[in-house]
This record gives C-alpha cells, structure tokens and sequence, in this order.
C-alpha cells in the first residue's frame, strides 16, 4: 500500500500491473479518515449523497454548495486516499464555462483531487475542456441516476445492442476526451469486461462485474445504514442501522432508570466552593 496520495499515475500503474483498485463513497470526515486510513485506493463523494444522507428520494436534489461541503470534510480526512467530487445535476448541463467553473470550485474550495460527471455524449467537450483546464476527470457510463426521469427507473444500461453500443462507444469517447478513469455503473459484467480489454485506462464497477480494473459501493449500503433502495448489485457488509438503533434505545433506557451519567461522567468540584455558592445565594444541595 502506497503512503502517498494517490496520483492519476499511480492509478494507471495499478491498472497496468493488474492490481485491483478500490473505492467507496463518503461525505463526512470521520468516514472518509476510516476509508483512508483502511487503505481504500479512491473516494467518492457521489451525489448520492442527497439520498443516503439528506433523505431524498433520489440524486437530482444534490447542489453545488451540498456537494462542496460535503467534499471539503471528506478531503481533510485522505492523506492517501484519491478524493473525487461528483459533479450535481445542473453543474455540467448548460455551458463549457459554467461547467468549468463549478469543476473548478471543487478544486479550489473542497480541495479534492477530481471530478466525476455522468457525461453523455453531449458532454465530451466540457470533459475535454475541464481535462485542459488541468483538472483530472473521472467519467461514467451505463446508468445515470441523474436521469432517472428519461430512463423511467433505476435500470440496468447495456443488455440490448443500441444500449451496449452506447456504453461502448461512450467510453471510448471519453477515454479519448482525456478521462483518466471510467466507472461502470449497472452494465453487464460481461460488455464491462469486454469495454476494459478495450481501454487503456482504469474502469471502475459498481454492478459492472468482476471484469472492471476496480469495485466501488456505496458506503452507507456497506454498513448497512441506508435501506430505501438498495441495488441488487449491493453488498450489505455490516448492519450499522441495527447497531445504532440498539445503542440508541441502551441510551434512553440507562438515562431514565438513572445509570447515565455515572460518577466518572461528571465533573467534580470542592465543598469548599460549593460551601460558599450555598452561603451566597440560600438553598443546599443537602436540601435536595
Ligand atoms: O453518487 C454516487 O454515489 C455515484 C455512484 C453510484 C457511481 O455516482
């Protein structure tokens, strides 16, 4: 495990040595420290976000100002781990310079080290103009959640040949518009694998298979903390929900029957002081 941040280059060495490359979404600090420190290759700070943390009911409600929060906590917590803004819907959708200029935002204001779009082909030339800028840029094909309108649902993208066409002739087009990676999100293992053989650059899967140079899950499907939704393609590792709400109902049951706070939980004070307080302004504690 490298000790340094990790790099567009360290990223494509991996892929060329055929080493696995790992990636979680986060959108807090202390989950973004855990996910370094367990040597997580890259980070996403999805617009997933708008569900799984704020209780929408689907990603269209992320903002810029959410999302540059969100990744400004998630960077101070990776010293190693590459952090990667996605970009919200209505960030990239309108000209080149406003996309520009919100990539840009990511970069100065949350620090992070790229940025994600759900590029269609109607947006190659602000990938390659956000790539110009210097910016490193992560695409995305398959299924976009950000249309989910248009799609009618969250579906899997590539089981009929226009669809596999699409998600070929996408990632090759955003490899060539200068992407550095490309995640695969709900295509079949079977075009994932095949488009990876094609490319020269990292893919990344979430429900795209074994086949890709790297996995990625939703944190909160991880632990087990969102149940909404959760994508057939989803591994529940932990049930963080049961947990919090067990140690939740521990807490209530121990401050009505007393047990919190115990002795060793509050601050102490001389007699001597509260003597005086007593003195000063009447009623004694010894009276209570
Ligand atoms: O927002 C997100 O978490 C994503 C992944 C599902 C790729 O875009």
């Amino acid at each position: 495990m490298t000790e340094k941040k990790h790099t567009v280059r360290t990223l494509q060495q991996m892929r060329d040595k055929g080493e696995i490359i790992t990636m979680l979404t986060a959108y807090d600090y202390p989950t973004a420290k855990q996910i370094n420190d367990a040597g997580i290759d890259m980070v996403l700070v999805g617009d997933s976000c708008a569900m799984v943390v704020h209780g929408h009911p689907n990603t269209l409600n992320a903002t810029m100002d959410m999302m540059v929060l969100h990744c400004r906590a998630v960077s101070r917590g990776c010293n190693r781990t590459m952090v990667i803004a996605d970009m919200p819907f209505g960030s990239f959708q309108y000209s080149i310079e406003d996309t520009m200029k919100n990539a840009a935002r990511f970069v100065t204001e949350a620090k992070v080290d790229a940025v994600k779009f759900e590029a269609t082909p109607n947006h190659i030339e602000k990938t390659k103009a956000i790539v110009q800028m210097g910016i490193a840029v992560v695409g995305h094909v398959g299924l976009h959640p950000q249309a989910v309108g248009a799609l009618g649902g969250l579906t899997v993208q590539g089981k009929s040949v226009d669809t596999a066409r699409k998600v070929v002739s996408e990632a090759l087009a955003l490899q060539e518009a200068g992407a550095f990676a490309i995640i695969f999100e709900a295509v079949p293992a079977k075009l994932s694998a095949y488009v990876t053989r094609k490319l020269d650059i990292p893919t990344i899967s979430i429900g795209g298979g074994p086949g890709c140079s790297g996995q990625l899950l939703v944190t909160p499907d991880v632990l087990g903390m969102f149940d909404a939704f959760t994508p057939s393609f989803a591994k529940k590792y932990q049930d963080f929900n049961g947990l919090m709400k067990q140690t939740f109902a521990q807490y209530r049951d121990e401050v009505l029957s007393g047990a919190f706070p115990a002795e060793e939980h509050c601050y102490k004070m001389s007699d001597e002081v509260m003597e005086k307080i007593e003195a000063e302004f009447g009623l004694s504690l010894i009276h209570i």
